[in-house]
């Protein structure tokens, strides 16, 4: 078996379409939620994507009218290949970026963006770097500017290793459509990448960074979509 990081990655990111096209991270039900924000929204909208992956959920959730420009930073190159090709359709000025999220953050123009958008990457940065985040998207976004962010959150007063456990569990007992070799690469992965926050901490987060509108918008597990404005 190979060891290349890179047919690796390509393993990992195959696994990660399987679990959306089953709906186990409730993706779905995310986007439905989310996409009645940018109903509401008039275009053409500024958007940055932190933790893009491959961009797919964008086609989701904008027409291409409503996008103005589209900057999409993630730590794989391999998914932001991916997500060039899967943002044709737009019209929009793309801006694809290797690089970590808080980085990009920090260079971004006060001020500048319609929407900011996180789903499924903020719990991977540990907690003194996920309140920095909610600080520079406060600076980043516009006076009307909306922060939508999607994440796996621990329940309140649950510890990270309580929730490991019960993730895993659920992982190993519900997540029947992957094979026994892709729940064990799901697991591993849960326990070397997720630190996850309680709602409640991230909400505090927000208000400290400047949000007074903190709405949740859905949840299905520990899966939570919100909604942050100033
Ligand atoms: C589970 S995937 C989610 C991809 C996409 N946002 C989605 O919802 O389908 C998490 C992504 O976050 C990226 N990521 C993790 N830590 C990051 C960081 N500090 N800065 C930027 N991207 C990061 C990973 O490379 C990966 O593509």
């Amino acid at each position: 078996m190979s060891a290349d990081p890179i047919t690796i990655f390509r393993k990992t990111w195959g696994t990660y379409q399987k679990v959306i096209s089953h709906n186990l991270m409730f993706h779905r039900e995310i986007t439905a939620a989310v996409a009645t924000v940018f109903e509401r929204r008039s275009g053409p909208l500024r958007f940055i994507d932190l933790g893009c992956g491959d961009a797919s959920h964008i086609l989701k959730l904008l027409k291409p009218d409503q996008l103005a420009e589209y900057c999409g930073c993630d730590l794989s190159q391999f998914a932001l290949d991916e997500a060039r090709k899967n943002l044709e359709p737009f019209g929009a000025v793309i801006n694809l970026c290797c690089n970590d999220m808080l980085s990009v953050l920090r260079q971004a123009t006060a001020n500048h963006y319609d929407i900011v958008y996180s789903s499924y990457a903020l719990h991977h940065l540990p907690t003194e770097a996920k309140q920095a985040v909610f600080t520079e998207c406060r600076r980043a976004l516009g006076d009307n500017g909306v922060l939508i962010l999607v994440d796996v959150m621990r329940d309140e007063e649950q510890a990270r290793q309580e929730y490991l456990y019960r993730y895993n569990r659920a992982v190993r007992t519900q997540w029947e459509a992957l094979t026994p070799d892709e729940r064990n690469q799901v697991q591993e992965h849960i326990r070397n990448c997720d630190f996850p926050e309680c709602a409640s901490t991230l909400e505090q987060f927000a208000r400290n960074a400047g949000f007074t509108t903190c709405r949740r918008l859905e949840k299905q597990t520990w899966h939570e979509a919100w909604r942050f404005e100033a």
